[in-house]
């Protein structure tokens, strides 16, 4: 009996854990689902995609939005952006980065070369605060993987996110393009100098004005810049600069499959010959 009461007490316990942050994480609105190219077992990113992607991040969120994980020499990179060995370095050589101390102890500008880090907006937190009206934007690196976008009640959450994603690229493009007038009884005590926006995890005051406008960017592939496109552009980049071996992870996973395959079918043929001459 005493196990059984301590056997209930922890799934009372686990539960009441598991509940927590799934309910907290109710308050923003679902995003909508995208069909994006990457997802799916068998999902590739759209390099085409991500090369528009970031362009919109590099032209207009970097003003804000460091992505410190990411190197110059990674847009070169198979299962990436692939862009080719003299896009790569001529996207570095944009950027101004410090480097040094020189021969004379002193620290020095140089252009940016393949190995650099992103170059960063802000110096450090401080500085992006307070450009930001005290709001930090935090770095995109990993974003698609911090957020979800998809809020479900704990009991069919994980089975839902099975089959969609926890929605981090979706979330992305929700924020972007979730912008709104509040609803009346919102609006009067409307914070100064923030926006509304259903979509925010900490919403729904964001202290982001919307940061994409039509046609804000030109493509050079001939897409049709719409504020919808560039979020869904960005979105895909930050899922590629999240999980940049996705294509590696998912055509590895599919060999073993088939290697487990071949292998289980050979040990059949191998029982059935053992076993060939034995009575059961
Ligand atoms: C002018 C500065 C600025 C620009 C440009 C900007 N952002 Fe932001 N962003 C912010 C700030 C500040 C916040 C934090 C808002 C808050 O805490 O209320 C933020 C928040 C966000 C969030 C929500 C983060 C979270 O914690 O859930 C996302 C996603 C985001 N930005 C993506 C982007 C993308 C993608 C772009 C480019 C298309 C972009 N931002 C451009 C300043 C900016």
């Amino acid at each position: 009996m005493k196990t059984l009461a301590k056997l209930l007490t922890a799934a009372a316990l686990s539960t009441a854990l598991l509940a927590g942050p799934a309910f907290a994480a109710g308050k923003a609105k679902n995003a909508q689902d995208i069909d994006f190219s990457f997802e799916g077992p068998f999902g590739t990113f759209d390099r085409a995609q991500l090369q528009r992607g970031f362009q919109v991040y590099k032209e207009v969120c970097s003003a804000c939005h460091s992505a410190d994980l990411l190197h110059y020499r990674n847009l070169g990179e198979s299962g990436g952006p692939e862009f080719s060995e003299a896009q790569v370095k001529a996207i570095a050589a944009e950027y101004e980065i410090q480097d040094g101390p020189n021969e004379d102890g002193e620290m020095f500008e140089r252009p940016g070369r393949p190995s650099d880090k992103f170059k960063a907006p802000f110096t450090n937190a401080n500085e992006a605060r307070a450009a930001n009206g005290g709001a930090y934007p935090p770095d995109m690196s990993l974003i698609t993987k911090a957020r979800e976008g998809f809020h479900y009640p704990w009991y069919v959450s994980p089975f839902i996110k099975m089959w969609t994603g926890n929605g981090g690229p979706e979330y992305v493009h929700a924020v972007l393009t979730g912008y709104s007038d509040p609803p009346e009884k919102e609006a009067a005590n409307a914070p100064e100098g923030k926006s509304y926006n259903a979509y925010f995890a900490a919403g729904p005051w964001i202290s982001m004005a919307p940061p994409l406008s039509e046609d804000g960017v030109e493509y050079s592939d001939g897409t049709k810049a719409s504020v919808d496109q560039q979020a869904k552009d960005v979105a895909a980049f930050l899922a590629w600069a999240a999980e940049p071996k996705l294509e590696e992870r998912k055509s590895l996973g599919l060999q073993v499959m088939i290697y487990l395959i071949i292998l289980a079918l050979l040990m059949y043929l191998v029982k059935l010959k053992l076993w060939r001459d034995v009575e059961h």
